[in-house]
């Protein structure tokens, strides 16, 4: 069966990127292959989860190569490279140009740990995320899964999944809640819908 070629964008833990080959494996995904992992981190956690998976990788430093243009055109060529259909971003935490989203319109998704548009955008991520909901006094949160354009966590949704804030919640509980209940799910989930339309088109 023809498959879309999936790449993970990653930058820490990797756990989104752990349900992914999780559900790669127990055919929740099965329109699509991750073929590679990039990670804008060459310590990345993530890093050792696509090697026990035997999940080719890619570091691409920001620093090294010295400009956001640099950065985009090494992404750029190791994309092209891998014949890439899909890009995931599962904690990546490094903002992409309009040029970029513009090349990759509708071909690229990201998970945000909130119910966008509710604490999301510019300095919203990984525990902020958390600090900026229960500094709110939100009794519901949760998880989106967008497309990506050059709007931090501006593109269309395709998924949400609300989940409860609970009393004595920390940034770190909350954190572990809203993995665990939505975006480990809506992820592949979403990754899933949106490779079977790729390879329809294919
Ligand atoms: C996840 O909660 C993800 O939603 C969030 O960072 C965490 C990464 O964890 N992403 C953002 O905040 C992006 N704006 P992981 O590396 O274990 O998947």
């Amino acid at each position: 069966m023809l498959k879309a070629r999936i790449t993970v964008f990653v930058s820490g833990g990797g756990t989104n990127l752990q349900a992914l080959i999780d559900a790669q494996k127990s055919g929740i995904i099965e329109s699509g292959e991750i073929v590679l992992v990039v990670s804008n981190s060459a310590g990345a956690y993530a890093l050792e989860r696509a090697a026990n998976h035997r999940i080719k990788s890619e570091v691409v430093l920001k620093k090294e190569l010295g400009s956001q243009e640099a950065f985009e055109a090494r992404l750029t060529e190791v994309l092209e490279e891998n014949q890439i259909d899909l890009i995931v971003l599962a904690g990546f935490m490094s903002i992409l140009s309009g040029d970029f989203t513009d090349r990759y319109a509708n071909r690229i998704i990201n998970v945000h740990p909130s119910l966008i548009p509710s604490f999301c955008g510019k300095g919203f991520y990984g525990l902020h995320v958390h600090e900026g909901a229960l500094a709110y006094g939100v009794k519901v949160t949760g998880a989106t899964v967008h497309f990506v354009n050059e709007i931090p966590d501006g593109g269309q949704i395709i998924m949400q999944k609300a989940v409860e804030v609970l009393p004595g919640d920390t940034p770190e509980t909350l954190q572990k809640r809203v993995m665990e209940q939505a975006e480990w799910i809506i992820l592949p989930q979403s990754t899933e819908q949106i490779c079977k339309e790729i390879i329809k088109k294919k």
